[in-house]
């Protein structure tokens, strides 16, 4: 292997059998045919990615899967969160089967998480699975989605109802693709950083607070580092529970209601945006319940402020919130099961909050100080 995929860090990730590494470096995609060659002998590679990622980076990614002695089927799919869903992977599974693929020809997803997880899912169900390479664009991708084996489309009942648990052969995540990305796409990103410290360490989230500038003046060198903090993160809750039956349900932080504010607003709010103010619910409920203090619960508001997400949004419907979250998948016999904290960096789930609370809590996002 040459200098950069040296110079690369690895995280591995292990699941019940078998294990995959993450690999995050500057320059990484010129090394994409020589990394997916050492999980895959085919003669074929299925590249999927969208318009706009297909136009900055198809070019040096194909180029380098054919260096590594791949014929590439590309596949572009149409962008956004409205087509992810089954019928738009109809047609790809055709075109893709119609390549001559056989069961050791990888998918490779090229995108931001949307693709990785349409992507995922032709890779967990074509053939009854192929090899998967994750290949993540956007911050989002890396320090989330990418990481984790699941993969969905939505239906017209909800968000990822739709999927499976596919582990990846190999995550590339090449961090200079990230200066390409718009500043609403990163700092949704950052939303999920967020998360990832609030949920598991304090002194991550202390250090991201000081650090915050470098991240959003996008220092190269700040960014593996986050990268790689995150996936570690990210790695050490999954690995504990890679079927989501415990405690990988901390990482719905602030998704229990940023789900449902996507779905009350008709998706008018990004996903980071929704998580965003789902945090700041989920905050102060926690501080409502007397788990977390007013000031922890202020750090983690003027956080997210720094990073230009919202923490606030007039016009919001407590009641249409709560009615969104009792059609969530996260709901037990019918209880929101809310991941609060007990402290930053200290998560639980707690099923037996009033459904009066949480609307107080969804209601307090209408004005500024939250009270
Ligand atoms: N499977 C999981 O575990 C998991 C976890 C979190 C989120 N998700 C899913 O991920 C999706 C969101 O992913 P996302 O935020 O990455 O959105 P996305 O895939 O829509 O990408 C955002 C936009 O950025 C563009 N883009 C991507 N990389 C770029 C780059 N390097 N330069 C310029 N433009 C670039 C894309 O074309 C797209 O328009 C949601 O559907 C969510 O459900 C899945
Ligand atoms: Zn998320």
């Amino acid at each position: 292997m040459t200098d950069s995929t040296q110079t690369a860090k690895r995280i591995p990730i292990s699941f019940p059998g078998g294990r995959y590494e993450v690999i995050i470096g500057a320059t990484l995609l010129s090394m994409l045919g020589q990394i997916v060659r050492q999980v895959s002998p085919a003669k074929r590679a299925a590249l999927i990615t969208d318009p706009r990622v297909g136009a900055l980076y198809t070019g040096s990614a194909t180029q380098s899967l054919t260096s590594a002695g791949f014929d590439v089927i590309a596949v572009e799919l149409p962008a956004g969160e409205p087509n992810k869903r089954l019928a738009t992977l109809i047609p790809v599974y055709d075109s893709i089967l119609e390549s001559h693929i056989d069961r050791q020809t990888p998918i490779i997803a090229l995108g931001g998480g949307i693709v990785g997880d349409m992507a995922g899912l032709v890779a967990g169900t074509l053939l009854r699975g192929l090899p998967f390479v994750q290949v993540p664009t956007t911050l989002l991708a890396m320090v989330d989605a990418s990481v984790g084996g699941k993969a969905a489309v939505n239906s017209s009942a909800g968000k990822n109802l739709i999927g499976v648990f596919h582990q990846p052969a190999v995550v590339v995540a090449d961090t200079s693709v990230l200066t390409t990305l718009s500043d609403e796409e990163f700092r949704n990103g950052l939303a999920e950083c967020i998360k990832h410290d609030a949920i598991r360490d304090v002194d991550g989230f202390t250090r991201l607070e000081g650090s915050i500038d470098r991240a959003l003046d996008r220092d190269i060198d700040y960014l593996a580092e986050l990268v790689v903090h995150n996936v570690t993160i990210k790695a050490r809750v999954i690995e504990a529970d890679p079927y989501e039956q415990g405690d990988r349900a901390h990482l719905n932080f602030g998704h229990t209601f940023g789900h449902a504010i996507e779905q009350a607003t008709g998706h008018a709010v990004t996903h980071g945006q929704a998580v965003a103010l789902g945090m700041v619910a989920a905050a102060r409920l926690s501080r409502d319940l007397g788990m977390l203090t007013a000031d922890d619960a202020k750090r983690i508001e003027r956080l997210i402020a720094r990073v230009g997400l919202p923490t606030h949004r007039g016009g919001l419907s407590a009641q249409a919130v709560t009615q969104a979250m009792s059609v969530d998948k996260k709901i037990r016999d019918g209880k929101p099961r809310l991941v609060l904290l007990q402290g930053i960096g200290h998560a639980i789930v707690r099923d037996d909050v009033p459904i009066s609370a949480i609307e107080r809590a969804a209601a307090s996002l209408r004005g500024h100080d939250g009270d």
